[in-house]
This record gives C-alpha cells, structure tokens and sequence, in this order.
C-alpha cells in the first residue's frame, strides 16, 4: 500500500507543470459518453443519455437479481411411499399406513421411501403423532430401522414403540440422522414378537425432516 501512495505522490509532483488531465472527468472509458446535465445535475460518464433520468443508472449492478429459492428453514416430508412385504407368500403390497407383524407365524416388514431436493441438508428420520390419531402398539413393540430394504439394509437405529398409543397429546420422535439423498429408502422390522398399526397422514407417521 504504501508503495502505491508514494508512487501516485511522485507521479503528480511530475505532471504538475503540463497542462494537466488530473481531476478530467470528461475522458471516458470505451462504450461511455462525456455528459453533464442541468436538469439533474448529474456529471460524468455514462452508456446512454442520463440527463432526463434521476441519474446515470448503474453499469455493473443488473437490473434484475435472480431471486432466492424461497425455503423455509426446515421442512418436514410425511406419507412416505410404504410398502409391506409379507413373509411365506413373499409379495409386497403398498399400504399408506405404518403396520408390522411379528409372530411364529408371520412376519410383516416395511419400507418407506421419502423424495427430498436436491439442496436438502441435515437430514433426519423421525415420527410423530397429533393427539388424534389411530395407533396401537404391543409389548416389545421395537423396531429395527434400516437404510434400505428391511431384509438387507444397513441398521440405522431402533424405534421403540411400546406404551406410547396411551400417552395423550402429540408427541414427536427422533430415530437416526441421514445422509440426504434424493431417494432415501428405509426398512423397518419387529425385533421381537410383537405388533404395530399406526394411520398415516400429512401430520401422522414416519418423516423425514430436513433443512435448506
Ligand atoms: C396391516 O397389514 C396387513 C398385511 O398387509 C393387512 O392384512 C392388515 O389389514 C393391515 N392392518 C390394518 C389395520 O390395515
């Protein structure tokens, strides 16, 4: 910095005595015309005529800034995608509710597949319920969640079940933080012997929370 001042000062004390072009505002760069108007006062270079205008508009700054995608902070995703594979027959038949089985008999896994943006970030599997709602649950009543098919994927966390049909009012439940991913795919299963049924809607059931 101080380099550059001392240059500047040694460039004026050598121009001092020509007929100087220090302070002209009327040399203009390329593609700029020399105005000076009376009607708004304004002096300088501009690309077009500014003097029926407030002043010269801005040359660099566009005149219209693309707009934000407007987002919400954080944003929650109910009604994923549920499918229930049933044991013996081996089929897989979509359902909108949350409904495993477990017994010596038969076993009814899920999966659940949730859609996120692209620029979702720290994302989160939870589940809650409203104080209205229809859900049951048995005894042992925990649940094994997978990233991926309930059979092959990677365990990600549990989700106990047990007593909270009887508890009052809504509540909210956190399981496991995710990887966001476009497509993120879940699989839950019963630990033990044991049984769930819980209707789903846009405030009832699995979510995937996340934000942006
Ligand atoms: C739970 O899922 C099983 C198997 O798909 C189905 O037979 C049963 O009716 C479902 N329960 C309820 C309450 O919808």
């Amino acid at each position: 910095m101080h380099f550059h001042i001392l240059t500047l000062a040694a460039i004026l004390s050598l121009t001092t005595a020509l007929p100087t072009t220090t302070g002209d505002d009327t040399h203009c760069a390329p593609g700029t015309t020399f105005y000076h108007c009376k009607t708004n006062n304004f002096r300088g270079c501009c690309t077009i005529d500014p003097c029926a205008l407030p002043s010269c508009p801005s040359q660099t700054a566009p005149s219209i800034l693309p707009t934000p995608p407007t987002c919400p902070g954080t944003v929650q995703i109910y009604q994923p995608k549920t499918q229930t594979h049933l044991s013996g027959s081996g089929s897989t038949i979509s359902t909108p509710n949350f409904n495993l089985t477990k017994s010596p008999t038969r076993e009814w896994t899920q999966t659940i597949t949730f859609s996120v943006p692209k620029s979702a970030t720290e994302c989160a599997l939870r589940w809650s319920v409203p104080a209205k709602r229809t859900f049951q649950a048995g005894d042992n009543a925990v649940v094994h969640v997978s990233q991926g098919h309930p059979a092959t994927g990677r365990e990600i966390g549990t989700a106990d079940f047990t007593n909270w049909p009887g508890v009052d009012g809504p509540h909210k439940h956190s399981v496991a933080k995710v990887d966001c991913m476009p497509e993120m795919v879940f699989g839950l299963r019963l630990a033990a012997e044991s049984e769930i049924f819980l209707a789903q809607d846009g405030q009832t059931g699995w979510f995937v929370e996340y934000s942006c």
